[in-house]
């Protein structure tokens, strides 16, 4: 078996556990975490999500970071995606409005986490470097910030696919207010 079709096998087996993990939990954070898990497992076929298959942006590309989808249902929920960085990538904080866990292949992602204040602001509450053997996870109204400084592949896994999150809001603190993400359009078939 080559490694695309040893690959494909694997996150096919990994997803449908994750599918198997919400429909008897729900989307709580008991089983958030239970999918977190089953994420490092995944997380540890080192050889399957290396650099040669899941470059990050090429010379030439602004962009800082590539995504990979991985898998996706037909209706879009359980979208997997590798992650490949550059460093020098961060977001400010924002939410998904569907769960969502990340967790380390190789490199170093900070994660910052953040309450909702009374005045309409953030309250940073927290944070946890996300590498090997790691991860975090989201309900959908957890609001977060990451922040890459170095070269990095890590998994990115949401209840619904990033093209379909139309509200994604994120924090301006400049002007104390609130907009919407623009959904995702760079997205690379790797299924
Ligand atoms: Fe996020």
């Amino acid at each position: 078996m080559d490694r695309t079709e040893q690959r494909r096998r694997t996150v096919a087996e990994a997803v449908a556990d994750i599918r198997t993990i919400e429909a008897r939990e729900g989307v709580t954070r008991e089983g958030l975490a239970r999918i977190r898990e089953r994420l490092i497992t995944l997380a540890a076929h080192t050889e399957l999500f290396g650099p040669d298959d899941f470059p990050p942006p090429g010379a030439g590309d602004s962009r800082r970071s590539a995504l990979y989808r991985l898998s996706e249902d037909p209706d879009h929920r359980f979208a997997l995606y590798a992650n490949a960085s550059h460093g020098g990538y961060g977001t400010p904080a924002h939410d998904h409005t569907t769960w969502a866990v990340i967790v380390g292949i190789t490199g170093e992602e900070l994660n910052k986490f953040y309450d909702p204040t009374q005045d309409g602001g953030v309250r940073e509450k927290g944070a946890f470097t996300v590498r090997a053997g790691s991860g975090v996870a989201f309900m959908p109204t957890d609001l977060h910030s990451i922040h890459i400084d170095a070269p990095l592949i890590n998994f990115h896994m949401y209840g619904l696919g990033l093209e379909q999150l139309h509200q994604r809001r994120y924090y301006k603190p400049a002007e104390n207010a609130w907009a919407i993400f623009p959904p995702h359009a760079d997205i690379r078939e790797a299924r």
